[in-house]
């Protein structure tokens, strides 16, 4: 079946509620370009409320960048997923590379996460991918069936169906360093292999998106790839004509 393109922005650590204003009222402007494309954009917690009343009526999804596996309680500083389903957020991404560098973030963490998502109607945006010394270690292969293998373990295949899978080779983000489309397809099928090894014909209708340097430039080609459904944008989506111009390319 054919799956729907899916254009996400990762705002990351970026724009205040005041600063996303022009941004998120340029992307308003043009929901017309954005027909047969899945659009969301990520803010950062304090923006949630905020982008989700602006963009109310638009086609525009809005989805946070991480969410806590327990309910509620005493977790400092986490957010649960009844507290984002409240703000009307209605996707996440969990196990970004940033949060598995820099915050402890690990396959095991980003399993419970991605349980919690999934029992709050969240559609949730797994990140995996390689670094650059694995990669030159012909480890590609190895890491990304390991982070599948335990990130998405004890999913059913129905949840599986509710998920969206983002590749993101490590050393393309944020680097300018762009996989090839050749590249980036090779890892793709071999992901969705996996999927379908483990839970069957499901894997084809699961959206695997493309993240790492992607640019109205080179969208267009990765889009085109058979098995790269979308893409997850860093720092172009934090310009509204680099961000429509990728969807112009989808
Ligand atoms: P980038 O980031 O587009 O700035 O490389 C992508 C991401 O980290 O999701």
């Amino acid at each position: 079946m054919a799956r729907r393109t899916l254009i996400a922005g990762n705002w990351k650590m970026n724009l205040t509620v005041a600063e996303a204003q022009p941004l998120v009222a340029a992307l308003k402007a043009r929901t017309a370009a954005m027909a047969g494309v899945d659009v969301a954009v990520c803010p950062p917690f304090t923006s949630l409320a905020a982008v989700v009343a602006a963009t109310a009526g638009t086609p525009i999804q809005v989805g946070a960048q991480n969410v806590h596996w327990e309910q509620a309680g005493a977790f400092t500083g986490e957010v649960s997923a009844a507290m984002l389903r409240e703000v009307g957020v209605t996707c996440v991404i969990i196990g970004h590379s940033e949060r598995r560098q820099y915050f402890g973030e690990t396959d095991a963490t980003v399993n419970a996460r991605l349980r919690a998502a999934l029992g709050s109607g969240l559609m949730p945006i797994v990140c995996i991918g390689e670094t650059l010394r694995q990669r030159d270690a012909g480890e590609t292969e190895a890491v990304v069936r390991g982070q599948v293998a335990e990130g998405l373990a004890g999913l059913t295949p129905e949840q599986l169906g509710r998920s969206v899978i983002a590749y993101e080779p490590v050393w393309a983000i944020g680097t300018g360093r762009t996989a090839t489309p050749e590249q980036a397809q090779e890892v793709h099928r071999f992901l969705r292999g996996l999927l379908r090894d483990a839970f069957g014909g499901v894997a084809e209708e699961v959206r695997i998106l493309y993240g790492g340097s992607m640019k109205p430039g080179n969208a267009a080609s990765l889009l085109a790839q058979a098995d790269i459904d979308g893409g997850l944008i860093g720092g172009a989506s934090l310009k509204a004509e680099d961000f429509l111009g990728i969807i112009a390319g989808a």
